[in-house]
């Protein structure tokens, strides 16, 4: 979801204004991603390495998460989204800890989306997270048993991965979750992605074809078989 703080700079807004209008435009995807039979949906918004920001963008950040919990998972619960958060829990505030635990454990029965919050996440954590718990576990290091180790691993590899804000690059998202990912950048900034952004992204989708290594004939094969 990038692209916030332009989005406020063009506007002659503080950063934090840029975020604010984010939460809404996440607000509207999450519905829209409903109606289109999404059935998971995984944002990244807020990286391992985001700590680097200024101190009151940081403090911005926290002070939002905290008040969207306390206005969402409400009417998210009641329109069947369990929501889930991703990423390394030991860094946040106790009180935004208890609150986004809180809103995990009240959205857990919920199967009509599966909203993942990445936050406070990184792709290269994720991997070292997870290939600790292997070694832990004295378990075999395999595909399978890193992926069983993975922070989603209740949730299949994205499909698709949408970037807004125009840079064509993954940084540290899903690393290994990403592998075989059809990948969307669109210049669009996170707080002006609407229905026809996201219906572009999945037309273009749609039009691509997904080989895992195989070759188009193969693919085409296996299509006609099935
Ligand atoms: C992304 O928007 C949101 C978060 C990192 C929380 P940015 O804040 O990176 O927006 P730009 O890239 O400065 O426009
Ligand atoms: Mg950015």
């Amino acid at each position: 979801m990038d692209g916030n703080g332009r989005w406020a700079k063009r506007r002659l807004l503080p950063r934090v204004a840029g975020h604010k209008q984010g939460v809404e435009a996440l607000r509207r995807c999450v519905r829209l991603c409903m109606e289109r039979g999404v059935g998971v949906l995984t944002v990244f918004a807020f990286s391992s390495e985001n700590w680097q920001r200024p101190a009151d963008e940081v403090s911005g950040l926290m002070r939002l998460m905290a008040a969207a919990l306390l206005r969402e998972v409400q009417p998210l619960h009641e329109a069947g989204v369990a929501i889930r958060f991703v990423g390394d829990r030991s860094g946040i505030n106790a009180s935004l800890l208890a609150s986004m635990e809180g809103a995990e454990v009240q959205t857990a029965g919920n199967a009509k989306l599966l909203l993942n919050v990445c936050f406070n996440y990184g792709g290269r954590w994720d991997v070292v997270q997870a290939a600790q718990r292997v070694v832990d576990a004295g378990q075999p290091l395999s595909e399978g048993t890193l992926s069983a180790a993975m922070a989603t691993a209740h949730a299949p590899d994205p499909d698709l991965l949408i970037r807004t804000g125009g840079e064509r690059r993954i940084s540290n998202f899903l690393l290994w979750q990403c592998a075989y990912s059809e990948l969307y950048f669109s210049d669009c900034l996170w707080p002006d992605f609407d229905a026809a952004e996201l219906d572009a992204a999945l037309a273009d989708f749609a039009g691509r074809e997904r080989r895992f290594g195989k070759t188009s004939e193969q693919v085409e094969r296996g299509m006609s078989a099935a």
